[in-house]
C-alpha cells in the first residue's frame, strides 16, 4: 500500500502550486463558518475542494476529512485495507492577509477518522514560504522536498530535529498562558540566551523553524482554553508524527500527541513539539 502513500504525495505535490496561485484573489472571508466556529476564507474553501476531489480519486483512499468540512466524505466502494486522509487544506491562513508563509498539512491514516495518531503510516506538510517545500514522514523517515511546478524533488533526507534549541514559539496571549506554562517559558526558555523568539502565527511556518534550528512550537492549554486550539486529526496528529519521526518529541502535556484518543473528529489538544530534551523538561514543568 506504500504506492497509495506515494501517490498521496504526488497529488498535494502537484496541487501545491494551484493552492499558492490560487491565494490571489481569495483573501476575503466567507460568510460561513468551519466546524471549528472558524471564519473561512476563500482560499481555505478552494484549497479544501482542490484536494477533495483529487485525493479521493486515488484508488485505496477510502475517506478524506478535512478542518474545513464537518463530516467524513467517503469515496465510492474502497476495500477494508484503503487508508483516510485527514487534511488542513490552509494552515495559518490569517497569515494570507499579511502575505506571511501558511501550509498545508495532510494525515494518512490505516483507521476511520477519528483515529489516534498511531494510525498514521504517513504525515506530510506544505510550505508556502519563499519557495514551496513538502516535508514528509512515510515509516518513520522523514524527507524534504523541494516541489517545482508540481514535482517534488528531494532536497534533503534523512531530517533531524536539531538537539540543541535555539527558536521557541508559543501561542495565544501570554495573560492567557497558565502559570505553568508561564513559569517554564520565563524560567526554563527566556532565561537560556541560546533560544530566540520565532512566532510567525502559522504552525506549519514555525514548525519548520523548530525542525531546522532545533527548540519548541507550542499552542499551549490557555486559562480560556485548556484543550488549546490545534485539531487533534489534522494538525496535532500529522506534526506529532513528523517530529517524532525525525527523533523530536510531540506532547499534548501529559503524552505523546500519537496516543490522544480522539472522540470528535473536530477536537482541539494542546500541543507541544520539538527538541526531545527541552519537551521532557515541559512535560515535567506541566506535572
Ligand atoms: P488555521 O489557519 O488552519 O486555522 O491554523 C491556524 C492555527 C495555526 O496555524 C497557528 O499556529 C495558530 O492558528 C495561530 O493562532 P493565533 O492566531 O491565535 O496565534
Ligand atoms: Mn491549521
Ligand atoms: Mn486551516
Amino acid at each position: 500500500m506504500s504506492e497509495v502513500v506515494d501517490r498521496v504525495l504526488d497529488v498535494v505535490a502537484e496541487t501545491a502550486p494551484e493552492v499558492r496561485e490560487g491565494l490571489v484573489g481569495r483573501r476575503e472571508y466567507e460568510t460561513s463558518e468551519n466546524p471549528s466556529g472558524e471564519q473561512m476564507l476563500a482560499a481555505d474553501r478552494y484549497a479544501d475542494q482542490l484536494l477533495e476531489e483529487r485525493l479521493l480519486a486515488i484508488d485505496g483512499v477510502a475517506s478524506y476529512a478535512s478542518e474545513e468540512r464537518a463530516d467524513v466524505v467517503h469515496a465510492e466502494g474502497s476495500s477494508a485495507d484503503a487508508y483516510h486522509v485527514a487534511v488542513d487544506p490552509l494552515d495559518g491562513s490569517s497569515n494570507l492577509k499579511s502575505n506571511n508563509a501558511m501550509g498545508t498539512i495532510v494525515g494518512v491514516y490505516d483507521e476511520p477518522l477519528p483515529a489516534r495518531g498511531e494510525h498514521l503510516v504517513a504525515g506530510a506538510y506544505v510550505l508556502y514560504g519563499p519557495i514551496t517545500t513538502m516535508t514528509a514522514a512515510v515509516h518513520e523517515e522523514v524527507t524534504e522536498y523541494v516541489i517545482d511546478d508540481g514535482e517534488r524533488r528531494v532536497d534533503r533526507e534523512g531530517v533531524t530535529v536539531p538537539d540543541d534549541p535555539t527558536v521557541y514559539g508559543f501561542g495565544g496571549r501570554v495573560p492567557d498562558w497558565t502559570d505553568d506554562v508561564e513559569r517554564f517559558v520565563r524560567e526554563e526558555i527566556e532565561s537560556d540566551d541560546s533560544i530566540k523568539l520565532r512566532y510567525g502565527g502559522a504552525m506549519i511556518a514555525d514548525v519548520n523553524q523548530v525542525v531546522t534550528y532545533g527548540g519548541v512550537f507550542s499552542y499551549p492549554e490557555l486559562q480560556s482554553a485548556p484543550e488549546g486550539k490545534l485539531r487533534v486529526q489534522f494538525e496535532g496528529n500529522p506534526i506529532g508524527y513528523i517530529i517524532e519521526s525525525a527523533g523530536g518529541k510531540s506532547s499534548n502535556g501529559e503524552q505523546s500527541l500519537l496516543s490522544v484518543e480522539p472522540t470528535e473528529l473536530h477536537q482541539r489538544t494542546p500541543v507541544y513539539v520539538g527538541t526531545t530534551s527541552l519537551i521532557e523538561r515541559l512535560e515535567a514543568a506541566l506535572a
